[in-house]
């Protein structure tokens, strides 16, 4: 097989979404729907689809994808800060679950395009809570300096207009507070915010049908083999435990990373192995066009030899792309390695392929299943 390419353990992801499947199965009034975002392999969405989850889609052709992919319109959430008229109609003539809202501008215009339509539509303000991830910056969301959401001082007005409007059926709240997130609390604190927001609306006489509290259950990134399946349990208990849900209310999930990071691996070859004076390169055919992350966010992803047992050495694994950014890791001790040795790049199933791209005029990597 060419490298580099995307290896899915399809017996990893089903293990993972048992979990999920045994936290929500008691609760029918949950609704889990997979962020697509993190990956939208055709392969994994059948498993994925199979075991009953929505989808959470924040671009046109993500709900496209979906709706190809044998997903009901009425398991799609949409979010985003910057949908485009076409999006929003196409939403709307597929009839999704819900718009998650993200400021008064796209609620003017969603309303604009349902008259135009003919139609009406399900929506849920995106709420900013101002809530600390303690994650990568480029991956927090919910603070108040971040563009995603509406701040809860300007909340009132926005949510008065949304009732108003005979165009909207207003469903309730979305939150969404970051990614990669392993420290419970600031999901703790979120359970706080939403109680007091949902007493303070409800002393406005405002009804809410459903709360959304997003994604963005960590995964671990260091030992994947020894937690292939994040901890599902621990994040469904602390909804469970700290949201006061009125009767009959829907409570939503959109968890990505959690779902596909540690089902997949990016399998590299070693072209070269370079001496240099102060270090020894190991040049692998993959590079951040196939996976971003290290250069992007700082991100390391396990690199394991696949081939060699010979004595540890140390090597800065590096990609082919002409960018000093285009490194894998820094002094990695690895089996001694060779030219043609294979390197699996681990925990890649999340945000690996989907943000590929043909910098260089680089192919975009095949994938393949276990
Ligand atoms: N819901 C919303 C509204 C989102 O914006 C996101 C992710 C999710 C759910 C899913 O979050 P997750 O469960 O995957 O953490 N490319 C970055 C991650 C960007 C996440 C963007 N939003 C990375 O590779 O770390």
């Amino acid at each position: 097989m060419r490298t580099p390419y995307y290896q899915y353990d399809l017996g990893i992801l089903e293990e993972t979404l048992k979990a999920i499947r045994r936290n929500t199965a008691g609760h029918p009034d949950w609704h889990v729907h997979y962020a697509i975002k993190a990956n939208a392999n055709p392969l994994l969405l059948k498993l994925i689809n199979e075991y009953g989850l929505g989808i959470d889609c924040v671009s046109g052709g993500e709900i496209q994808t979906a709706l190809d992919n044998g997903f009901p319109a009425s398991s799609i959430v949409f979010a985003g800060v910057g949908k485009a008229d076409w999006e929003i109609d196409m939403a709307l003539k597929a009839g999704i679950l819900c718009f998650n809202v993200e400021s008064e501008a796209e609620m003017d215009v969603i309303a604009e395009r349902c008259s135009a339509l003919g139609t009406t539509a399900h929506i849920a303000l995106r709420v900013n809570p101002d809530v600390d991830a303690h994650t990568h910056a480029n991956i927090t969301t919910g603070k108040a300096e971040n563009k995603f959401g509406i701040e809860i001082p300007m909340l009132m007005p926005i949510i008065r207009k949304a009732r108003q409007n005979p165009c909207f059926r207003f469903e309730g709240l979305h939150f969404h507070i970051g990614s990669q997130i392993l420290d419970m609390e600031p999901y703790r604190l979120l359970c706080r915010k939403v109680n007091e927001l949902q007493d303070q609306l409800e002393e406005e006489g405002v009804k809410i049908n459903s709360i959304n509290v997003g994604g963005g259950l960590g995964i671990d990134y260091e030992n994947p083999e020894d937690n292939p399946v994040p901890d599902f349990d621990g994040w469904f208990n602390i909804f469970r435990d700290g949201l006061r849900l009125r009767p009959g209310q829907q409570l939503h999930f959109e968890p990505g990373r959690a779902v596909v990071a540690q089902c997949g691996r990016l399998i590299t070859k070693v072209l070269y192995v370079k001496q240099g004076t102060i270090k020894k390169f190991a040049i692998v055919d993959a590079g951040f066009t196939e996976l971003i992350r290290p250069a992007l966010y700082g991100a390391h992803h396990k690199i394991v030899n696949l081939t060699s047992n010979g004595p540890l050495m140390k090597y800065d694994v590096v990609g082919p792309i002409c960018e000093s950014s285009d490194i894998f890791g820094k002094d990695e001790l690895l089996p001694e390695v060779h030219r043609g040795d294979l390197i699996a790049l681990m925990s890649a199933g999340a945000y690996g392929e989907t943000m590929s791209s043909c910098y260089n005029c680089r192919p975009l990597p095949p994938a393949v299943t276990l």
